[in-house]
């Protein structure tokens, strides 16, 4: 563990703070981090978080969500400015606007959205969730699904379901193509390939296994094979060699590079984070008609993904 951990820790314990992580953040946040999981997970967890404060390690909509689920905590963020390419290509003005051109659509969303898309929306869910909570919805709605059209043309294809897809997209999967995918494939034929539902459909159906970033965690723990190509951003690397370091973990190459990076979730680091800690800023607040607003979809999500 480096001094810069070992001070985070001291403080961590000094703040009574709660700190969660997404599985694509930097190795040394994750290592000392008291959760490290994906949005669902961290959404179960933000809710329940028992200490003072919460410092969220992850991108905007997902601190967003952790203040919707308990907004009685102060939450804080390593760098204000992480936001993600999927939740900016759904503006909550041009929702609105589409809504009133098309009203009675049932809005299931992505939990990557901005809160005030979310206070528009019937459901929220994530890709560990995605398949159940449409299948939920009643048959004789129809559904516009938002904002990622590949996670849910992946719905569409599972449930047989027909919806309106929103025209966005991860920049960071958008990146994988069937090409990239096809020859690290071809150079390790004894690995499985795990793919991440915001892949296109052409690199999904190059996949063994196509889930959420948490259930890459639990395919690749109870699979008997020992390698897996991972096709996702590349956090998830640290979390899979940390908890598995007797299988080899290989990082899905793009067309460009070995591996695919989200320059958003890299905006935050160890620093930055102490730093949040020491000086309690930044902090993320909203307003509170849009914690109201957002919050029913939210727990409608939770309780549905419950059982
Ligand atoms: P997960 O919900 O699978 O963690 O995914 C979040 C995300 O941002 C994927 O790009
Ligand atoms: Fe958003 Fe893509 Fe980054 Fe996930 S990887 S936070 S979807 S930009």
């Amino acid at each position: 563990m480096s001094p810069l951990q070992k001070k985070f820790l001291q403080l961590k314990q000094d703040r009574k703070a709660v700190v969660l992580a997404h599985n694509y953040q930097p190795k040394e946040i994750q290592e000392v981090a008291d959760y490290v999981g994906d949005s669902l997970g961290l959404s179960y967890e933000a809710q329940k978080a028992k200490g003072d404060c919460i410092l969220f390690c992850g991108v905007h909509f997902m601190a967003e969500t952790a203040k919707i689920v308990n907004p009685e905590k102060r939450v804080f963020m390593p760098d204000l400015q992480a936001g993600c390419s999927l939740a900016d290509s759904c503006p909550a003005d041009k929702l609105k606007d589409y809504l009133s051109a098309h009203p009675g659509l049932y809005v299931v969303s992505y939990v990557n959205c901005t809160a005030a898309v979310k206070a528009q929306s019937d459901v929220i869910c994530t890709s560990g969730n995605a398949e159940k909570i449409v299948r939920k919805v009643p048959e004789d709605r129809e559904i516009l699904f938002l904002p990622d059209r590949n996670l849910g043309d992946w719905v569409m294809q599972k449930t047989g379901r027909k919806m309106r897809l929103w025209d966005g997209d991860c920049y960071v999967h958008m990146e994988f193509t069937a090409s990239s995918i096809d020859r690290i494939r071809k150079e390790h034929p004894d690995a499985l390939v795990v793919a991440h539902p915001e892949c296109t459909r052409a690199v999904r159906a190059l996949a063994d296994e196509v889930c959420s970033t948490e259930k890459m965690v639990g395919y690749c723990r109870t699979s008997p094979s020992r390698s897996f190509i991972i096709v996702t951003e590349e956090g998830m690397l640290h979390r899979l060699r940390r908890e598995m370091p007797d299988k080899q973990f290989l990082a899905g190459p793009t067309d460009r590079c070995a591996c695919a990076e989200c320059r958003y979730m890299k905006m935050n680091t160890l620093e930055k984070a102490f730093l949040a800690l020491e000086k309690l800023s930044p902090e993320l607040t909203l307003p509170d008609e849009v914690i109201e607003k957002a919050r029913s979809p939210i727990e409608r999500m939770l309780d549905w993904s419950r059982n």
